[in-house]
């Protein structure tokens, strides 16, 4: 996986852009729909809250959820918290560094955002949809951005061409993109993500967002 750490958390802000068809319409269909199913009062849990861009979306529309903002990276959660700091939304937002325990909150949402595709299905996945499922409330949404496998043979292909063409990734970026579709990324298919969310207490997936290889879902935790 990236490391997010150092020049890799201070250069993500201008990165992710080129490197997710889509990143800031995903941000916005996540947020559209999280603003018609939740309540003025509401707590989110940003899974992966990486440096704050789920958060300052989300404030915007309502401006008494609270948020926790959950990351295993330090640099990239002190990012974060500049920015909140920056925008004065510090009183709203409880950062946590490191994995997420079993059952220390309540959350009325989750939000797990271009994430779980780094981390192996070797149980890992398994468990961290189990520490989610933990923290939310019964019947509340995971809403989960991945790389999925890819549907097509040209899908790959087409990703880093469109990266370049319309993103403005550099040569040397998408050489390095190719490799990490091999070597950092542990993606799966929805039969596979169905299976994990249903062993982690959740209903099926459904499919709201796809750009080439990335695809979002809304998970419902089971009563
Ligand atoms: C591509 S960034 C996404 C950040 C943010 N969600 C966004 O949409 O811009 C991935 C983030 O997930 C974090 N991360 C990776 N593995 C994680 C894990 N197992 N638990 C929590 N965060 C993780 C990384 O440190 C990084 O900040």
């Amino acid at each position: 996986m990236p490391t997010f750490t150092g020049d890799e958390a201070l250069s993500y802000d201008k990165r992710i852009g080129k490197l997710v068809p889509g990143y800031e319409l995903l941000h916005h269909t996540t947020a559209a729909q999280l603003s018609v199913i939740l309540e003025k009062e509401a707590t989110l849990l940003v899974v992966g809250a990486g440096t704050g861009k789920e958060v300052i979306e989300l404030a915007k529309l309502n401006a008494h959820w609270r948020f926790i903002a959950q990351d295993v990276s330090a640099d990239m959660l002190s990012i974060a918290d500049q920015n909140f700091t920056n925008l004065g939304l510090n009183d709203r937002v409880t950062i946590h560094h490191g994995p997420l325990e079993d059952v220390t909150y309540q959350a009325d949402a989750a939000l797990c955002i271009l994430v779980m595709h780094f981390v192996k299905d070797d149980g890992g996945k398994a468990a961290l949809l189990k520490q989610i499922s933990t923290n939310l409330r019964p019947n509340g949404y995971l809403f989960l951005a991945d790389l999925m496998l890819p549907d097509t043979s040209f899908e790959r292909a087409a990703q880093l061409q469109y990266c370049q063409t319309e993103l403005g990734l550099s040569e040397a970026g998408a050489k390095t993109m190719r490799s990490n579709f091999q070597e950092t990324f542990y993606p799966v298919d929805n039969a596979r993500l169905t299976e994990l969310a249903h062993q982690a207490g959740f209903g099926s997936p459904t499919s709201y967002f796809k750009a080439l290889g990335f695809s979002a879902y809304t998970i419902a935790k089971l009563p």
